[in-house]
């Protein structure tokens, strides 16, 4: 019996519903996304749900323990009800939520490892618009909090694809609004739901990563911006930057979660921000970061909206982890990005005699390193930073990161960078992204680029822009990850172009988007100059050459039909 449970309602029944496979639920770069309208289809998200608790716990789902949350968008707290009923059908015996159905991710990457869960379901479509027209997501974490790895979700995939029953308890639900512990008794077992404080865990985690004192100070001399873009982590800002730091309210943007975000992308970039960027051009103020729908992605601007690229600022705390209190107390292993992620923090690793590691773009493929104590820190491009505490990337600690390097050094973010870049050389990057291209555009594009790398005469080609600018190719391959750990093998993962001078032109098609292909070309260049000053130059002038080579060498724009991408970064 339970608070909620007082035997006036009709017993618990477990029932078995007859369903039928969906296509096209193969879990993507980070779960399942989908546009809302998909998920509401009758038993798509309970067929969904079925086969992660399967493929994420096999014999073990009896008796289990699970924690759920996600970034409040439209169908959360529907997709919640529906993973009560069918946990609590399958023999799940606890199951820990965010108090409204909300949580970072980060936060229920850390909830898994503090209580030591078997695993979590996270509900969020990150940094994709969401509302009824928008899009919504599922992916499943493991025991040790992170994403899933290939073969659980290969394994999900399959059993989606022959999925005939699923068990339900229609008429247990959960007041998702009110703290503390609702239990049920389903067919003779117990069954309870946890409603916990969305924020309490994580804060008191980061107050223990990060010396708080010092931040504390350092805010009451600087003028700070945090933009929450209406995601789940205003109530993680208002809690640390308002309550422990003294923030005024106005200096933190759009801490209320809304369902569809307020209508727009909550996605940390220099397009989707660009209001953030905007104010930051002012010049009043001396810091800013924004995050996305789940908190997993941090974008860092500085004084006059000076933008800090996802690949050096991988590089830049590479280089300054030790000044905070956990590296100071654990060490600092080695580093790892994702293969198109630039190369600016091997250079850390050289230096600092680490060792640095380049996985396939999707967190999951550092949880092996994490979990053997490998590497410390790890970042992708694609706006995520994050650290061996958790296996999550994580928006905010990126901020107080950055922040406690500020404080430490004294230095202002511009002036941090043009050091790093006079002690390294400047990595430039930039990526441009093609939205909602057709399937067809997208994989014509990667089949003319297969060819091209398979061609032995390739290597050793000379390739020029039409202001004369040449580059000699070195090696060509679509990049193969050999996980060291576990000697899981992922194939196909980008097609990398790479010349005699360090440059590298790589081409992917997107794991993230929820209708058509997103085509990503990531362009890098590497220069080590004498003069400081050099290093300020526009990524997009130094390596228009290179982008214009990758533009005509996949036919990008023809095949595409599109004169310019969607968004640069
Ligand atoms: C998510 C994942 C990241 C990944 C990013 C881009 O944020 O968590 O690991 O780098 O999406 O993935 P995509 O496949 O769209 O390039
Ligand atoms: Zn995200």
């Amino acid at each position: 019996m339970s608070s909620r449970d007082d035997g006036a309602m009709a017993p618990h029944v477990v029932e078995t519903i007859q369903t039928s496979p969906f296509d096209g639920q193969k879990p993507g770069t980070s779960g399942l996304r989908k546009p809302v309208a998909i998920f509401q289809q009758p038993h798509y998200t309970e067929n969904f749900i079925q086969a992660g608790l399967i493929s994420g716990l096999g014999d073990k789902v009896k008796g289990s323990c699970l924690v759920v949350g996600g970034d409040g968008r439209f169908f959360v707290k529907e997709a919640a009800q529906l993973i009560i009923k069918i946990a609590a059908a399958n023999g799940v015996s606890k199951l820990v939520i965010g108090q409204h159905g909300i949580l970072s991710t980060p936060a229920v990457s850390h909830i898994i490892r503090k209580y030591k869960l078997d695993g979590g379901f996270i509900l969020t479509a990150s940094h994709n618009p969401g509302g009824p027209k928008g899009d919504f997501g599922m992916k499943y974490n493991t025991h040790n909090g992170g994403p899933a790895p290939e073969s659980v979700t290969n394994h999900l995939f399959e059993l989606t694809k022959t999925i005939s029953e699923y068990k339900i308890v229609p008429n247990v639900k959960a007041n998702l609004d009110e703290l503390g512990s609702q239990s049920f008794q389903i067919q003779g077992e117990q069954f309870t739901v946890e409603i916990i404080d969305q924020t309490k865990d994580y804060v008191e985690m980061v107050k223990d990563i990060f010396d708080f004192d010092l931040l504390r100070g350092f805010l009451k001399t600087k003028r700070v911006l945090i933009n929450g873009m209406n995601g789940v982590t205003g109530p993680y800002i208002k809690k640390i930057f308002i309550e422990e730091f003294g923030l005024p309210e106005e200096m933190c943007l759009n801490c209320i979660p809304l369902p569809d975000f307020g209508g727009r992308h909550p996605d940390p970039n220099l397009t989707y921000a660009k209001d953030l960027v905007d104010i930051m051009k002012e010049g009043r103020h001396d810091f800013a970061a924004a995050f996305d729908g789940d908190g997993d992605r941090n974008m860092i601007l500085g004084h006059s909206a000076f933008f800090v690229t996802p690949c050096d600022s991988l590089a830049v705390l590479a280089a300054h982890l030790e000044t905070i209190p956990y590296f100071k107390r654990n060490g600092v292993n080695g580093y790892a990005r994702s293969m198109p992620t630039s190369g600016a923090v091997d250079l850390v690793g050289k230096k600092y005699g680490k060792e640095y590691f380049e996985t396939p773009t999707g967190w999951k493929f550092f949880g092996n390193l994490m979990d053997a104590n490998r590497i410390s820190l790890c970042g992708e491009e694609s706006f995520g930073t994050g650290s061996n505490y958790i296996r999550e990337k994580d928006g905010i600690w990126a901020a107080l990161a950055w922040l406690s390097v500020m404080a430490n050094t004294g230095q202002s973010v511009k002036e941090i960078l043009t050091s790093h870049w006079s002690t390294f050389g400047r990595h430039y990057f930039s990526r441009y992204d093609y939205e909602q291209v057709s399937s067809e555009a997208g994989d014509k594009l990667m089949e003319g680029l297969t060819k091209l790398i398979n061609d032995p005469k390739t290597v050793g080609m000379t390739f020029s822009d039409p202001t004369g600018k040449s580059y000699k190719m070195a090696a060509c391959d679509n990049f193969e990850y050999h996980d060291p750990i576990d000697g899981s093998v992922s194939k196909n993962q980008g097609i990398r172009l790479m010349f005699e001078d360090g440059s590298r032109i790589v081409f992917r098609l997107s794991g993230t988007g929820s209708s058509g292909a997103t085509v990503r070309l990531y362009v890098e260049g590497y220069e080590q100059e004498s003069d400081p000053n050099s290093y300020l130059q526009d990524a997009q002038d130094v390596l228009k050459p290179l982008i214009t080579i990758a533009l005509r060498t996949s036919k990008l724009k023809e095949l595409s039909g599109r004169d310019e991408p969607t968004v640069i970064t």
